[in-house]
């Protein structure tokens, strides 16, 4: 019984932990993602798309940018360092800042 029981448990084992292989490994670095990049899959789902106000092109200080997405505000989530990097998210909102205005935008 015994010797039957054991490889049981680690096919099981290995079958839990097959979804974790597959994703970010613990310790791992994972590359610093470009400004753009983040904005438009991060923050573009809500702004510029009637979600959020317009936040491109309005010279918002870099400053309180980073407040909001560590803390939120109202409808607008917080995002913690593990989804934002700290230095993803300086580069973000100084991009952000220094950005200009999108034709296409809509605000809230
Ligand atoms: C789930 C939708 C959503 C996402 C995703 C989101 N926001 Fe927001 N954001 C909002 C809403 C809604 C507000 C307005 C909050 C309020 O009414 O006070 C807001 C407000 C803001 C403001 C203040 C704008 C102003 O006019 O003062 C900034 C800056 C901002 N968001 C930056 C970001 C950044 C940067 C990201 C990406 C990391 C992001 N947001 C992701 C919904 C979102």
């Amino acid at each position: 019984m015994k010797g039957f029981v054991v490889p049981l448990l680690a096919v099981g084992v290995l079958a839990c932990a097959a979804p974790l292989l597959a994703a970010q490994k613990l310790g791992e670095v994972q590359p610093l993602r470009a400004p753009d990049q983040i904005y438009a899959k991060t923050c573009g789902y809500c702004h510029g798309r009637n979600v959020g106000p317009i936040i491109l092109g309005r010279a918002l200080p870099a400053e309180s940018i980073k407040y909001i997405v560590r803390h939120g505000q109202n409808g607008m989530p917080a995002f913690r360092p593990t989804e934002v990097k700290p230095s993803e998210l300086d580069a973000l909102a100084t991009w952000i800042e220094k950005s200009t205005a999108r034709s296409g935008d809509h605000g809230q």
